[in-house]
């Protein structure tokens, strides 16, 4: 098959596009600007919020299948410019969704748990009411409207917490830290669903050729607190020079209101009897030994 992805750069892009390469599939890469320092294979680069560049690399490259992974994810960065996020969260993915729709081409579109509010205390399932707290969440969500309007072919596939060997990920962050600090203090009361690039990366793949569209959650199993994941990360790694103390999420300096529970659970998947995804703590091993 022929895969257009978006945000082939980014962490996600770049595993997803290589097992799609060791799947046999036809890749073309597209994004906004080069990762320095990475060696990433052949890329065109695409706005996805320019309507005609958008509509002509579709034309132009006549993919099968889209994975639609490009965002504005800088969290804070979209709640001190909304109009960004909505730009390139909202009005780029209109333009993808519009295109694959009008062209009956199917579509994965990356979405989040930033979508829900982080009031409940049991995990999220797709059936929950979706109430975003945050421009981020807000602007995905848009995204996930015109999706759904615009596409008959879809998966919106909503992810939490990623990590990945190619970003500056949260359980990269520690490790990095742990070279030159002897403490850290790391939130408790913000609690979700680390997930490893890699293990959404080869849920996705299944996804392709198969008609089962809809929206899924697709996490790794179990769900921990950032305080939980630090400690983890670094006992994985057999890191003991640096002490992770706690704190609380209001003591953490942001301009964005974080949902305090987001963990996802994989209800779609559980029902087709397809939910086979690792623990977190098995994902965190197998990101660490990558590193
Ligand atoms: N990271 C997480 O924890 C997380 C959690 C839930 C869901 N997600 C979703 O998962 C997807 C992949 O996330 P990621 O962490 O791999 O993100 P990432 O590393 O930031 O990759 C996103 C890519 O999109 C590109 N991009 C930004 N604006 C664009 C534009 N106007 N046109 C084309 N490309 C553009 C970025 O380029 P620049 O870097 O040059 O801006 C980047 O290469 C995103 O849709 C995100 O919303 C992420």
């Amino acid at each position: 098959m022929k895969v257009l992805v978006t945000g082939s750069n980014g962490m996600l892009g770049i595993d997803l596009c290589a097992l799609l390469e060791l799947e046999g599939h036809t890749v073309i890469r597209t994004d906004l600007n080069i990762r320095e320092g990475l060696a990433i294979p052949q890329w065109l680069p695409l706005d996805i919020t320019d309507t005609d560049a958008v509509t002509a690399i579709i034309d132009t490259h006549k993919p099968d299948f889209v994975v639609h992974g490009a965002a504005a994810t800088d969290v804070d960065g979209c709640e001190r410019n909304p109009d960004m996020a909505y730009r390139v969260n909202g009005l780029g993915t209109w333009n993808i969704a519009a295109v694959c729709g009008a062209r009956d081409i199917p579509l994965v579109y990356i979405s989040t748990d930033f979508v829900f509010d982080g009031t409940k205390t049991v995990p999220y399932t797709e059936f929950d009411k979706t109430n975003p707290i945050s421009h981020y969440g807000g602007s995905k969500l848009a995204g996930e409207k015109f999706v759904s309007e615009l596409c008959h072919k879809r998966f919106i596939v909503r992810t939490a917490w990623l990590y990945g060997i190619n970003g500056n990920s949260f359980p990269a962050k520690i490790l990095e830290l742990a070279k030159t600090r002897t403490e850290l203090s790391v939130v408790t009361d913000e609690i979700g669903s680390p997930t490893h690039t890699l293990d959404l990366a080869r849920t996705i793949i299944l996804m392709i050729d198969s008609p089962l569209y809809g929206t899924y959650h697709v996490v790794n199993a179990g769900q921990c607190s950032r305080y939980e994941l630090a400690k983890i990360t670094l006992e994985l790694a057999g890191v003991k020079s640096m002490k992770i103390n706690t704190m609380c999420a209001s003591q953490y300096s942001s301009p964005t209101k974080r949902p305090a529970y987001s963990v996802l659970r994989r209800y779609m998947l559980e029902l087709q009897n397809r939910d086979n995804l690792p623990t977190w703590q098995a994902a965190l091993q197998e990101f660490i030994n990558l590193r």
